[in-house]
């Protein structure tokens, strides 16, 4: 894309949606280099709902239980759809081992029953990004291939712990049960795996001997809207590379000249949260 436009954002949420009204304030003030074209969430009570809605951002709503079990959307999936290779692809080592694997195929099939209604809800707006902030369900590869085109990654999401540490929907209160003494966040792009796609940024804070759980989040929520506004910045003007060394994971660098300036201010901003 043109590094003058604003990139097109979609944002999955499934509750409060700090993260979403952190972009959107950002965005009024002319400091994100992203439109907010669409938010969609499993959650009809989403708070983030309302936020994407006082914004005047439209929003829908995609009900994983009523998509699975029936109504208007039981029109068969695609036939060619490879389901093994599916699960291959998601298995990570605490996966799904103790489940047989036509159990895993019907619930993959309920899974992507759900993300085809959120493709067809989002496609009108064409969103350059699929940006997952507090979206607490995993991805398939149907979703995933749909959007990551071109070979390039095109879902991304936040994450509240110092990946690989604590992957999962507890990375704050994991941090602090380890009686971690920093803890972290981290913007990645999304793969099958759970919270293991390659790292695009991450900032660290202190967790100082008086800190209780609520304190941790609280810095580390800070760091989130910081972070995540900042990598849309990135993407928006081309500076995040993929470096992919044969037989490697692929590595992510970011070419901005201000790098170093910026991961200092979120330090400082961290030191003094
Ligand atoms: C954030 O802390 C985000 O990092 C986390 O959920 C919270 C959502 O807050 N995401 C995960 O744990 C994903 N595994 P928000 O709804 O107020 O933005």
């Amino acid at each position: 894309m043109n590094p003058t436009e604003l990139l097109r954002v979609a944002v999955l949420v499934s509750g409060g949606g700090t993260n979403l009204q952190a972009m959107l304030d950002r965005g009024r003030a002319g400091k994100l280099k992203a439109e907010i074209v669409a938010v969609v969430s499993d959650n009809p009570e989403a708070f983030g709902l309302t936020r994407a809605r006082q914004a005047g951002v439209p929003c829908h709503t995609v009900r994983y239980g009523v998509v699975e079990t029936g109504g208007p959307t039981t029109d068969p999936l695609p036939g060619d759809l490879d389901w093994a290779a599916f699960l291959r692809r998601r298995r990570t080592p605490t996966s799904g081992d103790s489940v047989k694997v036509p159990e895993q195929i019907v619930r993959l099939r309920r899974m992507v029953r759900a993300e085809r209604e959120i493709i067809r809800k989002l496609a009108p707006y064409r969103p350059d990004y699929v940006c997952l902030a507090g979206y607490m369900r995993l991805l398939s590869p149907y979703f995933l291939d749909h959007f990551n085109r071109d070979g390039g990654y095109r879902v991304v999401n936040i994450h509240p712990a110092l990946l690989p540490a604590f992957p999962g929907q507890h990375g704050y209160r994991d941090t602090f049960d380890h009686g971690c003494k920093w803890g972290g966040v981290t913007v990645h792009y999304v793969d099958e795996g759970e919270d293991s796609g390659p790292v695009i940024a991450q900032a660290v804070y202190p967790i100082w001997p008086e800190d209780d759980p609520d304190a941790v989040r609280r810095r580390g929520l800070a760091l989130e809207y910081e972070v995540y506004s900042q990598v849309l910045n990135w993407l928006a003007a081309g500076q995040v590379a993929i470096n992919r060394p044969a037989g490697a994971r692929p590595r992510v660098v970011i070419t901005d000249p201000a790098y170093r300036r910026i991961v200092t201010r979120w330090l400082d901003l961290a030191m003094t949260g």
